[in-house]
């Protein structure tokens, strides 16, 4: 199975990735970032495995960026991607590209708090339990079918950094164990329902 991932910030769900396939039949044929100098491409790097980047602003509008960084995708033929912390919305053309072969995590239960900031949304909103969800990426923001959702209870008076990184260490436990199945198994999408899929049980 070739897997490509992409990301944007320090990296933490990818290296949990490359670190739970190892000796696995899953290989990560790219690490892609919108940003040159994200972190995560020096873990990448680390790991050998190859990385790129591409930013909107290099290039004339929005369409053309997505055209280039689907074609750029394309180009090592992966089976999955995951957007393991990719903080870009991924264009139409992406979309309709992989559509279905897609996989992205957000820290909230959606559709509850969708966008870039779903841990602080939902402290600020002052909701008890959040978590995270993992579902397959459609031409919305955050509205893909669900795959799997986790809920965390909301502690008092607890720091956005503090809840987040709780949630982000279900979503690294989560995110291999969904990767792992998917090596030999088989998602079954029936409109917005997906089955066919056993969470781990920690
Ligand atoms: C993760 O919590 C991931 O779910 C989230 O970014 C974090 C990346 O952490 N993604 C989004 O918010 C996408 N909207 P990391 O850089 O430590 O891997």
């Amino acid at each position: 199975m070739r897997l490509l991932l992409l990301a944007s910030g320090t990296g933490s769900l990818v290296q949990a990735v490359i670190d739970g396939l190892a000796n696995t039949g899953v290989e990560i044929v790219a690490v892609g970032s919108d940003l040159a100098d994200a972190p995560v491409l020096d873990r990448a790097r680390a790991a050998d495995i190859e990385v790129f980047s591409a930013h909107p602003r290099d290039y004339a509008d929005r369409a053309a960026w997505d055209q280039a960084f689907t074609e750029t995708v394309a180009g090592y033929s992966p089976d999955w991607i995951v957007s393991a912390g990719f903080m870009r919305i991924l264009g139409a053309s992406f979309v309709s590209r992989f559509g279905g072969r897609i996989i992205n995590t957000h820290p909230a239960l959606l559709p509850a708090f969708p966008g870039a900031h779903g841990v602080r949304d939902a402290l600020d909103y002052g909701a008890k339990v959040t978590g995270t969800t993992i579902h397959l990426v459609d031409e919305g923001v955050d509205t893909g079918p669900i795959i799997a959702q986790f809920p965390v209870v909301i502690e008092p008076n607890e720091t956005e950094t503090v809840l987040h990184e709780r949630i982000k260490a279900i979503e690294r436990r989560e995110l291999v164990h969904l990767l792992r199945f998917l090596e030999h198994g088989t998602l079954e999408v029936s409109g917005r329902h997906v089955s066919g899929y056993t969470p781990s049980a920690p």
